[in-house]
């Protein structure tokens, strides 16, 4: 099922990221179980590798309200492509069988539609 609100949401959170260092503008939003919905865009640094995806900067605000279970994500960017593999990590602490989709944003298209667990599995875990 297309999640619009959630798409918008993270289209309209790619126009804050802070990418002067790559202009590749990112934003993703996560729906946690309880159906809220928590955003966050890349932020980039002058000391290059210690820029923040926006799939990480979203999950730390969705921990930051209490929330610790995803239901669905969207990341908005140009061509629509996907999370890293230290965001795919990161996402998979919080819920392994949820959704991710990938939006282009030049036409606002979905361009792919993958589960977590497509997306790493064998994800590391201690528990
Ligand atoms: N980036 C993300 O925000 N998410 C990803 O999953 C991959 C890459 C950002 C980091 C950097 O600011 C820019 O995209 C180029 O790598």
């Amino acid at each position: 099922m297309v999640d619009q609100k959630l798409i918008e949401a993270a289209l309209a959170v790619q126009k804050q990221a802070y990418a002067p260092y790559s202009n590749f503008l990112v934003g993703a939003a996560i729906r946690d179980c309880s159906g809220k919905i928590y955003c966050g865009c890349n932020f980039e640094n002058a000391s290059y590798g210690l820029a923040i995806c926006a799939e990480r900067c979203a999950v730390g605000c969705m921990v930051a309200s209490g929330q610790r279970e995803i239901q669905a994500v969207v990341v908005a960017s140009r061509g629509g492509v996907t999370p890293c593999g230290a965001c795919r990590q990161v996402l998979a602490e919080f819920g392994k069988d949820f959704t991710v989709t990938l939006v282009d944003s030049k036409t606002s298209l979905v361009t792919a539609y993958w589960t977590m667990l497509d997306l790493l599995p064998g994800a590391f875990s201690l528990i």
